[in-house]
């Protein structure tokens, strides 16, 4: 990533800016890329949303937002200030097409006012009924374009979930692709923002050894997991029409699985990396609705223990359904057809509430061709594992099998272990700070492009119906909170295979 400069400088309009994710990542990755002089100079943010408020009142309602969330800590007074007077407020209904005529005049006033020149970045972070008149009012009142007269950049970042399905998605798509051209399209994922989830990358094509394993002659399996044991967090309402693979699957664990699975692209860029994941894409099997019991599952949670904590059942949650049938853990096996995949499948699972939170990616290698030391039943080689973590413990292991001393042929398995944090020390910069930054630059590699997420929904489509179609309460599997979800799971693991330990 090269170096920010004055034409990355900007003014920043966040739609939906009294909400949680303003709150808790926006304004603080703003602060901490301030603070580590990393955001392009001078900048400036426009707040907007519904309640009224003064720029004061906000920019008090932000300081306690990045006392409560930011990475860098604490906002000393002096920088504070200088920080807080790039801050505006407009309230408006982002819905109503009085807004824009007043914000376009707002916009002006504050470039003006603090040199931004005429860049512009608008970030939709509103509920997603919201986007298309959003994006259709942009559109209307002329702000998909620079300043008449000018030759600055106009972009719109827009948050996660894009569209609730394949037809909901294209829709969105064209409104989209009906005011702004894709180059100035943002689909945002904050996983592909995390250090780790970048590093998959690195790993692959800047080490010679692992490249020429990466494929079906060498790799049994793939498994791909995101724990969390978290519940709904107040957010039942979203949650009940989400479910797992919407909220998870769709976006987060598809794209780390094509980061697995990916040929690698020409170049870094950000088309040729997104051809190469839409390719992967375009490469995974339809799940056709008979065999859909066979390689989807889902779960609900169940009251239980976290943490040793007391946890209540999702159907107990607020603003859920006492009969919801929405699914808190989803698990999928998914088959790559390509050259380089053919038979090896891609087992994916997410859940809310499960024993730990911990997100990883398991390459599990075949097995040895021929047992050396077959003469003793005892001896037992396990198969290389290579995994690699997400979150949190950031790292990579690669186990082997080693002899075990002594006077007998004992093989047990080990680990080479790498630590980010005890390799590099330091706390990485959030997600949100590298995609923000990316879009003020104009970097869309670490972005979703429109055919990648309709290719996700396409693939999950089928999915989502087949669930929807059996809508009795009773049906849908249970899983106690604090454990690894429904054990149908297991079943999706054939051949002796089984979900790696966490
Ligand atoms: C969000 C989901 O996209 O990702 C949440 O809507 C989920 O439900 C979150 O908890 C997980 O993100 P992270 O970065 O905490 O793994």
């Amino acid at each position: 990533m090269s170096k920010a400069t004055a034409e990355d400088s900007c003014t920043l309009v966040i739609f939906g800016a009294s909400g949680d994710l303003a709150r808790r990542k926006l304004v603080p990755a703003l602060w901490s890329m301030f603070q580590g002089r990393v955001l392009p100079e001078p900048f400036a943010v426009i707040g907007v949303a519904r309640s009224p408020m003064t720029d004061e009142q906000f920019r008090a309602r932000m300081r306690e937002a990045i006392t409560e969330f930011a990475r860098v800590q604490p906002p000393t007074q002096k920088v504070w200030d200088r920080f807080a007077q790039a801050l505006y407020y407009h309230a408006g209904d982002p819905a109503s097409p009085e807004l824009y005529g007043g914000l376009s005049e707002h916009l002006r006033r504050v470039e003006h006012e603090r040199g931004t020149g005429p860049n512009r970045l608008f970030y939709c972070a509103t509920p997603p009924s919201l986007y298309p008149p959003l994006v259709r009012r942009l559109g209307e009142a002329g702000l998909n374009r620079p300043p008449e007269g000018n030759d600055g950049w106009v972009r719109i970042i827009i948050e996660k979930p894009f569209g609730r399905d394949l037809s909901s998605a294209r829709a969105l798509n064209q409104e989209v692709a009906s005011v702004f051209s894709e180059e100035q399209v943002y689909r945002i994922d904050h996983y592909l923002g995390k250090e780790t989830v970048q590093n998959i990358l690195v790993f692959r094509w800047a080490n010679g050894i692992f490249e020429p394993l990466w494929n079906r002659n060498h790799v049994d399996h793939v498994q791909i997991t995101v724990g969390e044991t978290i519940g709904v967090e107040g957010r039942g309402a979203y949650y009940e029409e989400a479910g797992a693979l919407r909220d998870m699957i769709q976006n987060h664990i598809l794209q780390l699985l094509c980061l697995v699975a990916m040929e690698p692209p020409v170049t870094f860029d950000s088309d040729p990396v997104r051809d190469e994941k839409t390719k992967v894409m375009r490469a995974i099997r339809p799940i056709s609705p008979p065999e859909m019991d066979r390689v989807a599952v889902r779960g609900q949670y169940g009251a239980g223990f976290v943490a040793g904590r007391r946890v209540v059942a999702y159907r107990e949650e607020k603003g859920v359904s006492p009969d919801s049938i929405t699914e808190t853990y989803a698990a999928l096996r998914l088959e790559v057809d390509n050259w380089r995949w053919a038979g090896v499948p891609f087992f994916l699972r997410t859940g809310k509430r499960l024993a730990k939170r911990a997100s990883e990616i398991a390459v599990q290698f075949r097995s040895t061709p021929h047992l050396v030391f077959r003469r003793n039943p005892e001896i037992l080689a396990e198969p290389n594992l290579l995994v690699l973590r997400i979150q949190p413990d950031e790292g990579m292991s690669l186990s082997f099998g080693a002899k075990l001393p002594g006077q007998e042929l004992r093989i047990k398995p080990v680990e080479m272990d790498f630590d980010y944090g005890r390799a590099f020390g330091g706390e990485p910069p959030e997600a949100y700070e590298r995609l923000l930054l990316d879009a003020m630059k104009g970097d869309a590699t670490l972005y979703a492009r429109g055919d990648w997420v309709e290719n996700a929904w396409e693939l999950l489509t089928p999915v989502l119906d087949a669930w929807a179609s059996i809508d009795d309460p009773g049906k849908i599997p249970i899983y106690e909170a604090g454990t690894w979800g429904p054990s149908a799971a297991d079943a999706l693991m054939d051949k002796g295979r089984h979900w790696h330990r966490l």
